[in-house]
């Protein structure tokens, strides 16, 4: 399961490799939280910070729609923030690399943090989201995306049951891309570190591949992204034509007016502090 460790390392090279095709995923989720984030954010000029920023999507978004913002994207991966740096350049927007804990530290008060599924990754949720909360604004407000449960995201759990695997993530993991699947779970942890949230269920189509051959290009995709691609690689050469058949199977089953999209859920979370709660 994906951990903090693992995105200053390949799998954040790969995203950065990818980031395009990323994007290209969750262009369906993206509207909803951005619209989501621009209800949350102050009336008037603030600081945002987009946790986990990766190539900067969000980040992006918040900064174009409110020119009185100052955001900071902070991603762990050098190779998502140089990506981010590709976007066009925006005078209110920057982005760090490094860890969003200390980055909030250094920038507080925070009056707006942000993530596109960018906070299910920390080793200590709650120890993270305390720390977010010592460095806001009295008044801060925090709004997320993250996914929902793996049997409602098709391309998760089509793909795991054409390996053979059961669709939904083991349960109780600390973090990983479902970690915050169990939006009880989720609202207990915000709690304990002071703040509160309610979350809202959207869904989405997750777009996987498109082009002349969408399905071609939706192999490739999950080759190198996503629940079967460390299937693939730990797999011995002879026995990956197989599984890679078996997931162009599971793709081709998706593809739609030229394009292959997965059924997608997620959480949109948005939460105050407790401390000023009425
Ligand atoms: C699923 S990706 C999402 C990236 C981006 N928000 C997007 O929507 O494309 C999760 C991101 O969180 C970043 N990340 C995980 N833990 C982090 C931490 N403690 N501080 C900063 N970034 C972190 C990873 O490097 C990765 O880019």
């Amino acid at each position: 399961m994906t951990q903090a460790a693992d995105w200053t390392g390949r799998i954040g090279d790969v995203w950065a490799q990818e980031w395009r095709r990323t994007d290209r995923s969750f262009a369906a989720l993206a509207p909803q939280l951005d619209a989501a984030i621009l209800r949350a954010a102050p009336a008037g000029p603030f600081r945002a910070l987009d946790i986990g920023c990766g190539a900067g999507a969000t980040s992006h978004a918040l900064a174009t729609a409110r020119f009185d913002a100052e955001v900071i994207g902070v991603d762990l991966s050098a190779g998502l923030v140089a990506a981010a740096q590709v976007r066009p350049r925006l005078a209110n927007l920057r982005f760090v690399v490094g860890d969003a804990i200390v980055a909030a530290a250094s920038i507080q008060p925070v009056d707006l943090y942000v993530s596109r599924h960018g906070v299910m990754f920390f080793d200590d949720p709650v120890a993270a989201f305390a720390a977010f909360a010592d460095a806001a604004a009295p008044d801060a407000r925090l709004v997320f995306s993250c996914f929902a449960e793996r049997r409602a995201n098709r391309f998760a759990a089509d793909l795991l049951a054409a390996m053979g695997m059961d669709g939904e993530a083991p349960a109780g993991a600390t973090s990983g891309p479902f970690a915050f699947a169990d939006p009880a779970h989720t609202a207990a942890l915000l709690a304990a570190a002071g703040w509160h949230g309610k979350a809202t269920r959207v869904a989405f189509a997750y777009r996987a591949g498109e082009g002349t051959d969408a399905v071609a290009d939706a192999v490739a995709f999950f080759r190198r992204i996503g629940p079967v691609a460390g299937l693939l690689r730990d797999t011995p050469a002879a026995d990956r034509p197989a599984m890679e058949h078996a997931v162009a199977e599971a793709c081709t089953r998706r593809l739609h007016a030229g394009a292959v999209d997965f059924p997608a859920a997620a959480w949109i979370w948005s939460a105050t502090l407790s401390r000023s709660a009425p």
